[in-house]
């Protein structure tokens, strides 16, 4: 490939964006974007408040380039007001989530990131006195790390789309930047255009799918994707509560998936979600389950109730001074996961010329400012082979059911597919 060739990205998320942005640093002159709408996308995936910005992970792979990408959100200018550095507590109760805590520890040791253990809820309430009310009898225990945070991820969206544009990417978006479908030659089965929903065809010499949990619908994924739902909730503040909860930490109960964030200082909200197995919405597109397509100005304000009712239980434990509160505002919010929480960062088995930078797997806005390095590394066919071994095209599950364990940071109740009134509602 030549810096020469034109690029076509197909969606204009956290994948999309920030490799777009690093191959206008490399030099490539005819990089496009195409979305349903102009970023920051109300309905994508990488668009929200805040997202959590960690370096704790049972694969050191991922710890590594998290504390990479950590490093960049705390001392890049640019991220001021956009990152906000605070502590955190990574809590669980049964043994399978104390697995993945000890999973996690014995990663930072390797790495030789030291963190504090927390054996017990005495000694997280010591930490975090905000935290559990008056309750103490519960079997918890978690480690905490003062280095993390979460990013207003809406904002990190519109200045990584402000820095494509002074880069010299080219955007196309609402209909005419829709993608109905891929245009194959037939003889070499490269793709040749995407057609888009307005009629028209965008060629290009490659093209890169980052589409996020709708990139099912574009290219064949042979079952090593699933988009699943997940739920989450706002309560508004008063002054007096963003006082109150300015201490909070940035909580996560790895055994019910529940976490939290601190106050966003301008929305004077509180967000809770739950980090699960989520929910699918199977459609007649190949029976994939699929978000809905049509654009919106926001999310829709609907969750469905055994979602509610899990991130109401969380509150009741760990923040039971608001448990009665009505939520303000729930969502739901689409991943594209894999079996094994692994990103897919290669070319297409089936066309030469497409390339996947997607599968985010609920864990990818973190990386926003080294994604795009490791994409076109890929993308030029330059990754380590650690990398490129660990977010290949998998080809294995193929006719296999249920083979989506996740990287064992998930907690709570199986998935289920969303019912027919719940689906009517989303
Ligand atoms: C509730 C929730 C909480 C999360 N929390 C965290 C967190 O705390 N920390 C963290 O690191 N990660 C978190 N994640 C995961 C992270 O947000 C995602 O992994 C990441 O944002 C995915 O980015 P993406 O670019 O793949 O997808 P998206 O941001 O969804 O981008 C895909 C884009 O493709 C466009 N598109 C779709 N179809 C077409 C088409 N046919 N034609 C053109 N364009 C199209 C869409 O409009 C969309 O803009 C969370 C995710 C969710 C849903
Ligand atoms: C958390 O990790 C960072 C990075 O290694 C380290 O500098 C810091 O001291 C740690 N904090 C705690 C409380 O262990
Ligand atoms: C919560 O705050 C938002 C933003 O300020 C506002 O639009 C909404 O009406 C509030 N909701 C309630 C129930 O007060
Ligand atoms: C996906 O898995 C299902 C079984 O769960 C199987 O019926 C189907 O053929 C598989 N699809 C592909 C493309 O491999």
């Amino acid at each position: 490939m030549h810096t020469n060739s034109s690029v076509v990205i197909v969606g204009a998320g956290v994948f999309g964006l920030s490799t777009a942005l690093e191959l206008t640093r490399k030099g490539y002159k005819h990089v496009t974007v195409v979305d349903r709408h102009v970023p920051p996308v109300p309905d994508g995936s990488s668009v929200d408040i805040s997202r959590v910005i960690r370096f704790d992970y049972r694969d050191p792979v991922y710890a590594r380039l998290a504390k990479e990408a950590f490093d960049v959100w705390h001392a890049d200018p640019k991220f001021r007001g956009i990152f906000y550095h605070g502590p955190n507590a990574f809590i669980a109760s049964k043994a399978y989530g104390r697995t993945h805590l000890e999973k996690c520890t014995d990663v930072l040791d390797g790495l030789g990131h030291p963190w504090k253990p927390m054996p017990n809820q005495e000694a997280i309430k010591a930490t975090f006195p905000i935290l559990y009310g008056d309750t103490i009898n519960s079997a918890v225990s978690g480690y905490c790390n003062a280095s993390s945070g979460w990013a207003d991820a809406q904002k990190a969206i519109a200045l990584l789309r402000n820095e494509c544009i002074e880069g010299g990417v080219s955007f196309i978006c609402g209909k005419k930047g829709t993608i109905a479908s891929f245009k194959l030659d037939k003889k070499t089965s490269k793709i040749a255009a995407a057609q888009t929903e307005s009629g028209d065809e965008i060629q290009g010499d490659y093209f890169i799918l980052s589409a996020g949990a709708w990139s099912p619908m574009l290219a064949p994924m042979y079952n090593s994707t699933i988009s699943t739902a997940q739920v989450l909730a706002f309560i508004n503040l008063s002054d007096a509560e963003m006082n109150t909860y300015k201490d909070l930490p940035l909580y996560i109960d790895y055994d019910s998936g529940w976490f939290c964030f601190p106050p966003h200082p301008e929305a004077r909200v509180l967000k809770v979600a739950v980090h699960g197995w989520g929910y699918t919405r199977k459609t007649s597109h190949n029976d994939l389950s699929l978000p809905p397509t049509a654009i919106r100005s926001k999310r829709t304000d609907f969750a469905p109730e055994d979602g509610v009712a899990r991130l109401r239980s969380g509150l009741k434990t760990i923040l039971p001074s608001l448990a009665d509160r009505s939520f303000d505002r729930v969502a739901v919010c689409w991943y594209n996961d894999t079996p094994s929480g692994n990103f897919i960062i290669d070319y297409h088995p089936d066309h030469s010329n497409l390339f996947l930078a997607t599968a985010g797997s609920g864990h990818a806005f973190k990386f926003l400012p080294v994604l795009g390095k490791y994409v076109v590394q890929g993308f030029e066919r330059t990754l380590p082979a650690e990398l490129q071994n660990q977010w290949r095209f998998r080809m294995e599950y193929k006719d296999q059911e249920n083979e989506f364990h996740g990287d064992g940071s998930r907690g709570g109740p199986a998935r289920r597919e969303f019912t027919p009134q719940e689906k009517a509602r989303l």
